[in-house]
């Protein structure tokens, strides 16, 4: 038998545009203090945050992803038309099916590509721009659209104020197209895995709401992640010095301040650029990393080049990271 042809490889991979969406409803600290006993001081020590959006019910997850998709395909230059694949990343869909992906798609103007969801929660982003960048490698895929969107509103019991004063909605989204030589490819080897011993620590309860048991995962994030992040550095043959920018996902204001401190002592620069999207966006899952770099890049506070660490982590309990270089 003679062999099977395979699709011409690319270098690598490298991320080509970026967008992101928030919802137009700010909600502060106060405002939620208000309905519940909590209070601004104790939501800012302890989390970091001082307000978050959220969307209204008409809203739906799907409208936000198409949103940023079609922002990240207007800012890498490209048009839907080329875009060959879709992975969204999301563990807020209100049903398993139909999935997000092949909606938002359609949403975009494109139809007859490859549409997939992808549930590692608040690690589904860097879980999706891992795949999409082999997918661009082994010649599967050309322009891929990686989009993180969540509406974690329709899963919070505003009773709770453990979890509902922490999470929020949006949507990142970014394009990664392929590296035509070794030298441009902006995708490193993702550092990936699951500690499903874990995984009661976080997840749907049957009155269908968002359940965390805090300090345990406080606990794990802060001592499990930044090695995950070192490991990424690592795979991509890179050293904390080279980092320009730190993204971990922005679950807490301490933990990524703890992953920053670790990065520090082993030797990041000075002038090392940490992303705080939390204290405005609030934790948004698996839209957290590509808006913090989209607001970020708004704010001026990274340039096109700058060498980004990415990380994320949440339920299951899953975990992922990569390095970047941004676009
Ligand atoms: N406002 C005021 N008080 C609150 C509160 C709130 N929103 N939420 C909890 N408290 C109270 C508790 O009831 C408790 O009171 P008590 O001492 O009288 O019993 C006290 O604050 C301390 O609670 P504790 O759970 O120990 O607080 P904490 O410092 O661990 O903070 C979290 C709670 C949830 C903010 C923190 O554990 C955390 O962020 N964990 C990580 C969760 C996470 O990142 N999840 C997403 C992963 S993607």
């Amino acid at each position: 038998m003679s062999s099977l042809r395979l699709a011409p490889a690319a270098a690598g991979a490298r991320l080509l545009g970026l967008g992101s969406v928030q919802p137009d409803t700010v909600v502060t600290n106060d405002d939620l203090a208000r309905r519940i006993d909590t209070n601004d001081q104790w939501i800012r020590d302890r989390v970091g945050i001082r307000s978050r959006r959220i969307a209204d019910e008409k809203t739906l997850l799907v409208d936000m992803a198409a949103d940023a998709g079609a922002l990240a395909v207007e800012d890498a230059g490209l048009t839907p038309a080329d875009i060959d694949t879709v992975i969204v990343a999301t563990c807020t869909m209100p049903n398993p099916i139909p999935n997000a992906a092949a909606q938002m798609a359609d949403r975009i103007g494109v139809n007859g590509i490859g549409a997939m969801d992808l549930n590692a929660a608040c690690a589904g982003f860097c879980y999706g721009t891992g795949v999409a960048a082999d997918m661009i490698r082994s010649g599967t895929a050309r322009h891929v659209l990686v989009v993180g969107s969540e509406k974690l509103s329709d899963w919070l019991d505003m009773d709770d104020r453990s979890v509902c004063i922490i999470f929020a909605d949006g949507a990142g989204a970014a394009v990664l197209g392929p590296a035509e030589t070794p030298e441009d490819v902006g995708v490193g080897p993702v550092a990936w895995g699951a500690a499903g011993d874990l995984v009661s620590t976080i997840g749907i309860d049957e009155k269908n709401y968002l359940r965390q048991e805090g300090q345990a995962v406080f606990r794990w994030a802060t001592t499990k992640i930044a090695p995950i992040a070192m490991e990424a550095l690592d795979k991509a043959g890179l050293t904390p010095a080279d980092v320009d920018v730190l993204v971990p996902h922005q679950a807490n204001l301490r933990i990524v301040e703890a992953i920053a401190k670790k990065l520090r002592s082993q030797g990041a620069r000075d002038d090392l650029v940490v992303a705080d999207d939390i204290v405005h966006s609030g934790n948004t899952s698996s839209a957290s990393i590509p808006m913090a770099i989209d607001h970020m890049r708004g704010a001026g506070r990274v340039r096109s080049g700058d060498v980004a660490l990415i990380v994320g982590f949440g339920a299951g309990l899953s975990y992922g990271g990569q390095v970047v270089v941004l676009p």
